[in-house]
This record gives C-alpha cells, sequence and structure tokens, in this order.
C-alpha cells in the first residue's frame, strides 16, 4: 500500500536545507504532502515572510520530491490532516525535536536532521548585508 508523508513549513526563499528535507521525507515513503504556511498564519506567528503563499506553493508544486501541497492555517489542524489524508509518516527537521510527540498517537513521527549553516533567516540577513556594502 501507498506510504503518505506530510511536513510543514514556510519553505520562504526556498534553499538546499529546505530540498534536503523534502527528498529525504519523500524517501521515506510514495507520497508527499507539504503543509505550507499561509500569510495569515505567519502573522499569527509573527514570522516575516519574503515571498507570498501563491508564489511559495508554485515553487514547491515544481520540485519533484513534492506530490501535493495544501494549506496550514492553524497549530492544531495537525491531527485532522493526519485522518483526513491517511497520513502514515509525519516529519519535521530536527529544530522541532519532541514538539510533535503528541502525533504519535496517529502516526509515526520522524525528526530529520537539519542541513547545517543555512536558513531563511540566514540568507535574509546575508542579502541584507550584501546590501549594505553596496549602499
Ligand atoms: N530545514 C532543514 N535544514 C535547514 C533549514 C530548514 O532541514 N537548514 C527544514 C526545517 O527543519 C523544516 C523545513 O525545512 O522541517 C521548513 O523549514 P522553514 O522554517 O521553512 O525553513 P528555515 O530555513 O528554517 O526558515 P527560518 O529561518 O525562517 O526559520
Amino acid at each position: 500500500m501507498k506510504k503518505i508523508v506530510i511536513t510543514y513549513g514556510t519553505y520562504d526563499l526556498l534553499h538546499v536545507g529546505h530540498i534536503n528535507l523534502l527528498k529525504r521525507a519523500r524517501d521515506l515513503g510514495d507520497y508527499l504532502i507539504v503543509g505550507l504556511s499561509t500569510d495569515e498564519f505567519n502573522r499569527m506567528k509573527n514570522k516575516d515572510c519574503f515571498l507570498p503563499y501563491v508564489q511559495r506553493k508554485a515553487v514547491l508544486e515544481t520540485i519533484r520530491y513534492v506530490d501535493e501541497v495544501i494549506p496550514e492555517e492553524n497549530w492544531e489542524q495537525k491531527v485532522a490532516d493526519i485522518k483526513n489524508k491517511k497520513i502514515d509518516i509525519f516529519v519535521m527537521g530536527n529544530d522541532w525535536e519532541g514538539k510533535f510527540d503528541e502525533l504519535k498517537k496517529c502516526c509515526e513521527v520522524v525528526y530529520l536532521e537539519r542541513t547545517p549553516d543555512i536558513s531563511t533567516t540566514c540568507l535574509k540577513e546575508n542579502i541584507i548585508d550584501k546590501v549594505k556594502k553596496l549602499i
């Protein structure tokens, strides 16, 4: 039977750490769903996102490891998503280690090691530093 994997995130300014995570998540099963945080949810989290949801979604949908993108609108929807989408494995990077252990009641929970030395935050800071040097 097809093994379905889900992961969640913002995926703003896509980078190699995201790609590594998505590849390894997809390799755990046969079908990968990404719960992509909406612009409204990012505002609720005070997360300052560079690209809007429609663009982040369009980029993710071109990645060969991603089979489906759904909106992540709040913290509580995960249990319903796992049931509705018949999820076998819930995956997050290990910056979230332990944070979603309660989902082990519903499916397997896997935390994958983050790719070192890269993040959207770090990319934004590097861009700002480079621009400052130019002005
Ligand atoms: N991720 C990863 N390795 C990185 C960066 C992110 O494995 N170097 C994973 C995260 O653990 C998460 C997913 O990619 O499971 C989406 O993370 P996201 O928060 O969108 O990316 P970050 O680059 O961490 O963004 P920010 O700096 O805004 O927190």
